[in-house]
């Protein structure tokens, strides 16, 4: 099977992956749709004046396009993804999937009946540092995991249907998933309204997870400076992921408190960089949906990792409205 791919949407992210997407295929295999813009900027994007689809069905009615990425603004994931499956085609949705779990599942059950991909674009997982921190955890390094924190902070783009936690939090919430394989037993969170009306910029989501793991998740787009930083603790070591800085992304902390015979005693020793290989974390994520598609293989972030972590955005949100 040949894959020809569409980008659905080629915004200030959808470019990024058209830009991708030209990288891993042939020009002639890469299509490009976007109802506001027209042919010179995509083409000045970089796609062949050929292969600009003039409208919604065009896309719909092509037989030979197979796979289509959806990068269009959050509130048109569920229709677009909806129509684009039933019209036979395997798609990678941006995150976050859809703005409420019901569609999200409702997505992922229509994937399975037609037998076609549906994968969420939770890049962070196709991310190497993030991929060697699992196998770091799953080793042992940090013995018993603790708690883990991330911080996804910066002066950034307002959004008016999302509020920053269905923005920017499902990366960390997938990432959370990813790391404990569990769903939290108990999430609480706290939000403030600065600038749109009713449009949180700032929350603060707390996950309680079985075996007495805990996390917290700090997201805002009203920040003077960008910080992407997540930090996990174990009782033996901590590991800490800061994707803003240029070299040592990823380093072992070996501090912490040991138990002896009832007086805890401070192990504080200076940092090891931890190495891990190199890739582009969206490349890796395109050739991991052309791979499920052409291998009939499970997506990592499949729909069911999606409706889960709009689950636990849900719990998040339904706190932030208790919590007024
Ligand atoms: N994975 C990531 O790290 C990451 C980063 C940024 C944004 N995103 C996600 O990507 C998506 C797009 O974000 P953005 O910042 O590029 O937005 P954007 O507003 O810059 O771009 C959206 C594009 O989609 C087009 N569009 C709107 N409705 C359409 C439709 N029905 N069909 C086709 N085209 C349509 C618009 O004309 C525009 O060019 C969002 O869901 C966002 O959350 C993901």
């Amino acid at each position: 099977m040949k894959i020809k791919i569409c980008i659905a949407g080629v915004g200030n992210w959808g470019k990024n992956h058209l830009k991708t997407a030209l990288s891993i295929l042939p020009a002639e295999d890469v299509f490009v749709y976007d109802s506001g813009k027209n042919s010179d900027d995509l083409i000045k994007l970089g796609a062949l004046p050929q292969n600009i689809l003039e409208s919604f069905d065009h896309l719909l009615d092509n037989r030979e396009i197979n796979a289509v990425v959806v990068a269009t603004p959050a509130e048109t994931h569920y229709p677009v993804t909806k129509a684009l499956l039933e019209a036979g085609k395997n798609v990678l949705v941006e995150k976050p999937m859809s703005l409420n779990s019901a569609e999200a599942e409702e997505l992922t059950v229509l994937a399975e009946r037609k037998n076609l991909k549906l994968m969420v674009g939770h890049v962070l997982l196709y991310h190497p540092a993030v991929r060697k921190m699992k196998e770091e955890i799953r080793g042992g390094r940090i013995g018993k995991l603790q708690y883990m924190y991330s911080n996804r902070l910066n002066l950034g783009t307002l959004r008016t249907e999302e509020n920053i936690l269905w923005s920017f939090a499902p990366h960390d919430v997938s990432i959370f998933q990813y790391l404990t394989e569990s769903m939290p037993e108990k999430v609480t969170a706290r939000g403030a309204v600065f600038l749109t009306n009713d449009i949180e910029d700032t929350t603060f989501t707390y996950l309680e997870y079985p075996e007495n793991v805990h996390g917290h998740i700090f997201v805002s787009w009203l920040h003077p400076f960008k910080e992407q930083r997540l930090v996990v603790v174990g009782d033996a070591g901590m590991l800490v992921f800061d994707d803003t800085v240029k070299s040592e992304k990823l380093k072992f902390y070996k501090k912490g408190f040991r138990d002896n015979q009832g007086t805890f005693q401070k192990f504080d020793e200076d940092y090891t960089p931890v190495e891990f290989p190199e890739g582009q974390p969206l490349a890796t994520e395109q050739k991991s949906f052309i791979e499920n598609i052409l291998n009939d293989t499970k997506p990592l972030t499949d729909g069911n990792h999606g409706v889960m972590v709009l689950k636990i955005l849900e719990m998040a949100q339904q706190k932030l409205k208790e919590n007024g």
